[in-house]
């Protein structure tokens, strides 16, 4: 869940500000709305006939220029990411290393096919396929990568010819423009990267515009239904939805318990609980339960609130109050159904961080697969434990929830592991490790609500920006018909 309100100055001009302390503002950008978008459409769309042009290894070698202009940024950037977002350094960095593996991996990818040479089945003739941009990419973007993930859909989207028109969270506009100049000053052509900043109104223009070829939308179920629902009428054709999840750790008795309890933290409680694969389920069998539960509760109480910019704090704010309110109504309403209180489930001050939202580190026992907070997206620090009896159990709870982004299961039995590696319904399973964490030269997506089928990250990463072309070449200098000549 990543939709919210920005802080409105005057008319037409939001403010960008640290969530730890909101009164600090780091800077005013104004509204966009259809004439902005249009304006950058256009600007795209002319900027994109002759970037569609440059060999693909030669559009690579920008984004490759662009990776080391982040990696040499890369101090910079974390600290903007870290007062913009919210993100303690040491995660805000990782994400720009993400932004930089990126630039890495895609650029390997313009000296590589990118399509497939087939047989055909009648003589001297073949088929092969290639890949074609679809001209200006629209993409929405959350703000809790507010570096990464521009460029999971950025450098994709260039390296298959395209140019983007990129709105981002008006939580995090900052960090998109930083990213862009990245590119920019690597030599990327500064009309290819449009962004349009502002809220609900920016978005909806880039959803419905004839002139966007494909639109990539990361955030919440609800906003990427209206998203796609929208585009649908007269908006892109190719739509691409990353949202919610609800993730899962499965524990069975045999699991290395201590491994699963920093596992746990790291997973629920990294990013303050504020990622798409943040753990939120643990899905525990019962002989180990307390155990496991007292113990993740004793570490979550022990993590340091405090302001993302000092190397000591574990866990910065979420991003504003209304994401407190709304995490905090959560958590009383599970307590309503029956859920206990392990540790945590309140806001509180911190010192030094004057209005900012921070809530504590909270673990939940007693929650049953029914409870609204087993089902629903927190997109907070809130870990909620399942007592099952075996593994055929577990996965029942893991399947029973609507999205199916990410999934861990704990055991030292590689039977057990690759039984619920095959049952369990996510686009990501992790054996031995927390659900966060996904690394950007494999696939990056969900299952069932999670998304649409497409793929982020990996060398799937570009279907989402280009078409596939068929061609077939006849050089036997005579009619041949398929399916009819060759079946005498
Ligand atoms: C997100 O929260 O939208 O796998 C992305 C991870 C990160 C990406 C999360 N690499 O946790």
């Amino acid at each position: 869940m990543k939709s919210a309100h920005a802080t409105l100055r005057g008319m037409g001009t939001f403010d960008s500000v640290n969530p730890a302390r909101p009164g600090e503002v780091l800077g005013t950008r104004t509204l966009g709305g259809a004439a902005e978008v249009d304006a950058a459409v256009a600007r795209a769309a002319a900027a994109q006939r002759a970037w569609a042009k440059v060999p693909a290894p030669a559009r690579a070698e920008m984004i490759a220029a662009t990776g080391e202009v982040l990696a040499a940024r890369k101090a910079e950037l974390a600290e903007l990411v870290a007062r913009e977002a919210g993100k303690v350094l040491v995660e805000a960095n990782g994400d720009v290393q993400e932004a930089i593996d990126m630039g890495g991996f895609v650029a390997g990818l313009g000296r590589m096919p990118m399509g497939e040479t087939v047989a055909s089945e009648l003589p001297n003739k073949m088929g092969y396929t290639t890949r074609h941009p679809v001209g200006v990419v629209g993409m929405i973007t959350p703000w809790n990568f507010p570096v990464a993930i521009p460029s999971w859909k950025c450098f994709p989207a260039l390296l298959a010819g395209n140019a983007v028109v990129l709105k981002p969270s008006e939580f995090a506009p900052l960090c998109a423009e930083a990213f862009v100049a990245a590119c920019v000053d690597a030599g990327i052509p500064g009309d290819l990267l449009n962004i349009v900043h502002g809220a609900r109104d920016a978005g909806a223009a880039l959803a419905v515009h004839p002139g966007v070829g494909a639109l990539s939308f990361t955030g919440s179920v609800p906003t990427g239904r209206l998203v796609a629902a929208a585009a649908a009428e007269t908006g892109p054709r190719l739509v691409s939805l990353e949202l919610g999840g609800k993730n899962a750790m499965v524990v069975m008795p045999d699991a290395d318990l201590e491994l699963v309890v920093d596992g746990a933290v790291w997973g629920a409680f990294g990013t303050a609980g504020q990622r798409c694969t943040s753990t939120s389920r643990l899905v525990i069998d019962r002989t180990v339960a307390d155990r496991v539960t007292e113990q993740v509760a004793e570490r979550a109480a022990g993590l340091r609130l405090g302001d993302p910019m000092d190397p000591a704090t574990d866990v910065g704010p979420v991003i504003t109050a209304e994401s407190g309110r709304r995490i905090t109504g959560m958590v009383e309403a599970a307590l309503d159904e029956g859920a206990e209180v392990a540790t945590g489930g309140a806001l509180v001050e911190v010192d030094g961080c004057e209005g900012g939202t921070f809530m504590q580190p909270t673990v939940l026992r007693g929650v049953k697969p029914s409870h609204r907070i087993a089902l629903d997206e927190v997109f907070g620090p809130v870990l909620s434990v399942i007592e099952v009896d075996g593994l055929d159990e577990a996965i029942d709870v893991v399947n029973s929830a609507e999205y199916g982004l990410s999934a861990a299961v704990y055991t030292s039995d590689i039977g057990v592991a690759m039984r619920a590696v095959d049952a369990i319904d996510t686009g990501i399973v992790y054996v031995n490790a927390p659900t966060i964490g996904a690394e950007i030269q494999l696939p990056f997506g969900g299952t069932k609500h999670t998304g649409n089928g497409f793929r982020e990250a990996g060398t799937r990463g570009i279907e989402q920006f280009s078409q596939v072309k068929t061609v077939y070449i006849d050089y036997s200098g005579r009619l041949q018909r398929a399916q009819i000549d060759n079946r005498e």
